[in-house]
């Protein structure tokens, strides 16, 4: 009998836990799609100009360039998703890294047009989580 509460205590947290984690996914997901708007550089787009959703976050050539010369321009940008090379490279750890210090494992920061973000630690963690639910 005593046992019963413990029991209810341990599965609640279990709940929780389980609850938080996908709270992380969508939050992750905001953060990408409405506020750092990555799927804008990321995701290619099909020919009537939308983002083409089956190839999400999957790295595109991008369809805009400078007026002026800006050195180091990167014309592409890599795939995000958690099959990337990208991914397998760096891992999660050195993804949220970049996103916290605006700096790739190596020490560097990405070519333009790639913004130098230097988010939170929990906002850098909640992208990874979701960039990992991207296959
Ligand atoms: C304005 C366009 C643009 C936006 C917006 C953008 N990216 Fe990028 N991103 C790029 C380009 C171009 C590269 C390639 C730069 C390079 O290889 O140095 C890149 C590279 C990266 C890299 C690899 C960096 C490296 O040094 O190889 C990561 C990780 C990344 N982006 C994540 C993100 C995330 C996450 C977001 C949204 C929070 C985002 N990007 C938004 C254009 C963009």
């Amino acid at each position: 009998m005593r046992l019963l509460p413990l029991f209810a205590l341990v599965s609640a947290c279990f709940l929780a836990h389980g609850l938080r984690a996908e709270d992380k996914v969508a939050y992750g997901k905001y953060l990408v799609e409405e506020v750092g708007k990555c799927q804008d550089c990321h995701t290619p787009r099909l020919e009537n100009g939308q983002l083409d959703k089956d190839k999400w976050l999957k790295g595109a050539v991008l369809d805009f360039q400078p007026i002026k010369p800006v050195e180091g321009w990167h014309k592409t940008s890599p795939d995000l998703t958690s099959s990337s090379r990208l991914f397998q490279r760096w891992g999660a750890a050195g993804i949220a890294k970049f996103l916290t210090t605006g700096l790739n494992p190596r020490g560097h920061a990405a070519d333009p047009p790639m913004p130098a973000y230097k988010l939170k630690a929990a906002d850098a963690e909640a992208i990874v989580e979701y960039l990992k639910s991207l296959k």
